[in-house]
Parts: structure tokens; C-alpha cells; sequence
């Protein structure tokens, strides 16, 4: 499936979870099954030529990509979770999002030194989690240089932090 039909997937929801959100809504696009697969399979040939040795991916909907690309790569899955959820001694950070603010956190066990770890999310906007991610892994010793989105809301300008951070972005739309 193209990059066009992949869009015609995903469902926009006005005002939610705040007026004047437009929310992009992926359910629709995972409930599709032949969808899901091609932007599973995208997003892992994507990350496969960055050279993943690892796939990160941000509590809720990361885990849902990103853990399916872990799978076809077959490599392990890094969860960036919310707060609270980890049974370890973690790390965390708090950031901004368009809608409000969260906290993230890992088992900095999790990364070997110098892993290559892929960031991989379902959207990104403001950029404020995966910035937040990125700073989080590499705290942990992760090489952090890509990051894979279906996604880019490019009028929010989170790819272009993300770059200025030394995180190359890919998104399969905008
Ligand atoms: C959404 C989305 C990204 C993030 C993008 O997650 O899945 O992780 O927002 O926004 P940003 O670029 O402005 O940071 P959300 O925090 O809504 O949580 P969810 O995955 O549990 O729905
Ligand atoms: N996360 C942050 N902004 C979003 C949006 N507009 N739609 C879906 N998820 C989001």
C-alpha cells in the first residue's frame, strides 16, 4: 500500500482530547490488517538501513509499532513507559505535550553501551516525547540517530528539534 492510501487510513477527530486539537487517530489505520502490515513493513525496512539494534518506543500507541518492527527485525523492543510502571530502579524525565504534560521513564539496564537503539512512534507533533525519549536512552548509554515516525504533524516542528538534537526523522506521512 502507498504512503496515500496509508492516510486514507488514518481517522481525524476534531477537538480531542482539546478543542481545537485535530487529532490524528491510528486505530483505524491498525484495525486495517493489510495496513498495519505495510506500515509495520516501512517503518522496519527504515530502520533495518539505520542499522537498529534495538527499537524504542514511547508508551501507548509507540508500543504498538514500535514492538511490531522489533519483531520483524528481529530485535528487542526498548518500552519507554509512563510513570510508575516499571518494576526497577529507573530513569525518568518530565516534557511538554501538545495537550499537556507527562513523565517517561526506563530500566537503564535495558541498553547495552553504545547500542543503536531506533526511536519509533506512531506520530510525532510537538516532538516534546520523543526529544524526551532520546535524552532518556542516551542517558543510558543508547546511540539515539534515527527516529521513525507514521506520522509528522509538521506544523508543530518537532522533526525539526529533533534534528538539531542529531536525530535524523523519517515519517511515512505528513
Ligand atoms: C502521542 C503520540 C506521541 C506523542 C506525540 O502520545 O503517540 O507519543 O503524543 O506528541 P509530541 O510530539 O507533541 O510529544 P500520547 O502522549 O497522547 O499518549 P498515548 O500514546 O498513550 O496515546
Ligand atoms: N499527539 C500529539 N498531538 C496529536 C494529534 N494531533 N493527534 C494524535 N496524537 C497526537
Amino acid at each position: 500500500m502507498s504512503p496515500d492510501d496509508l492516510k486514507a487510513l488514518v481517522r481525524t477527530v476534531p477537538d480531542f482530547p482539546a478543542r481545537g486539537v485535530q487529532f490524528r487517530d491510528v486505530t483505524t489505520l491498525i484495525a486495517h490488517g493489510e495496513g498495519f502490515a505495510a506500515a509495520v513493513e516501512h517503518l522496519a525496512e527504515r530502520a533495518r538501513a539505520a542499522g537498529a539494534e534495538a527499537i524504542a518506543g514511547m508508551e501507548a500507541r509507540g508500543f504498538i509499532f514500535g514492538a511490531a518492527v522489533a519483531v520483524r527485525l528481529g530485535i528487542g523492543f526498548v518500552p519507554v513507559r509512563k510513570p510508575g510502571k516499571l518494576p526497577v530502579a529507573t530513569i525518568g524525565i518530565d516534557y511538554a505535550l501538545e495537550y499537556g504534560s507527562d513523565r517517561l521513564e526506563i530500566d537503564p539496564g535495558a541498553i547495552a553501551p553504545g547500542q543503536n537503539v531506533v526511536i519509533v512512534d506512531d506520530l510525532i507533533a510537538t516532538g516534546g516525547t520523543a526529544l524526551a525519549a532520546a535524552e532518556l536512552l542516551r542517558g543510558a548509554g543508547a546511540r539515539v540517530e534515527h527516529a521513525l515516525f507514521a506520522i509528522d504533524l509538521r506544523e508543530l516542528g518537532g522533526a525539526a528539534k529533533l534534528r538539531a538534537a542529531g536525530v535524523a526523522v523519517e515519517a511515512l506521512m505528513d
